[in-house]
């Protein structure tokens, strides 16, 4: 998936669901889930042993729903999760590496920024598009605008913080192309395999999402 259809598929959504995931048996009815509350998209965090795993079981059983990985920092991990399906990378921040890495792979990048000096170097390395992150931490929305003004030809996926109380207060800036959260995705929903609790919250969000955009 080349970059431009990989964000046209996160700015479609509007949400992008952080998983952070403990057993990769769970991802498959993770992943149909969320596809029955209406989110066609998956990040799924490298920050538990069973990530790969779960990236691999979602790419290879779950048809329709796009999985992307998420708190890649190194060049290896980006060898990884190619190998293990993933059609698109996030992570928290900028690294020089991991943008030589992803254009390698041939894996759309959304690197993190929080700054405008993240925010130069990544418009330097020809990266518009940025993960927003820690969003709310890093000064919310006041901070999003605030950065548009010296660089108005960037998009932002803010992520942190960002929950159904505050997303329509970033989906209304136009420099956003989505928001990401982990609170479509509870840890204790995921380890109780309450599925109908995760399509209830995706079903929530995307509502949302569809109310705010008319
Ligand atoms: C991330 O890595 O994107 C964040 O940890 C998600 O932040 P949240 O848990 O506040 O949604």
């Amino acid at each position: 998936m080349d970059e431009a259809a990989a964000i046209a598929r996160l700015q479609a959504c509007g949400i992008v669901p952080v998983v952070v995931i403990e057993d990769a048996h769970l991802a498959a009815p993770l992943a149909r889930a969320l596809l029955a509350g209406g989110i066609d998209v998956i990040e799924v965090t490298l920050r538990r042993p069973a990530a790969l795993a779960a990236l691999e079981t979602i790419a290879r059983e779950v048809s329709g729903i796009l999985p992307v990985a998420g708190t890649v920092v190194t060049p290896a991990q980006v060898v990884d999760v190619k190998e293990a399906g993933a059609q698109a990378v996030v992570s928290p921040g900028f690294s020089e590496a991991v943008d030589d890495a992803t254009r390698a792979a041939g894996l759309p990048w959304l690197p993190g920024v929080a700054t405008a000096s993240d925010c130069m170097r990544a418009v330097s390395a020809g990266r518009l598009t940025c993960k927003f992150f820690p969003a709310e931490q890093a000064g919310g929305t006041a901070t999003l605008k605030a950065l548009s003004g010296p660089f108005p030809q960037m998009r932002f996926c803010p992520t942190g913080g960002v929950s159904l109380t505050n997303l329509g207060d970033y989906l209304a800036l136009k420099q956003v192309l989505c928001v990401g959260g982990s609170w479509l995705v509870p840890a204790d929903a995921i380890a109780n395999r309450d599925w109908a609790r995760v399509t209830q919250l995706a079903r929530e969000a995307r509502e949302k999402v569809a109310a705010l955009r008319g």
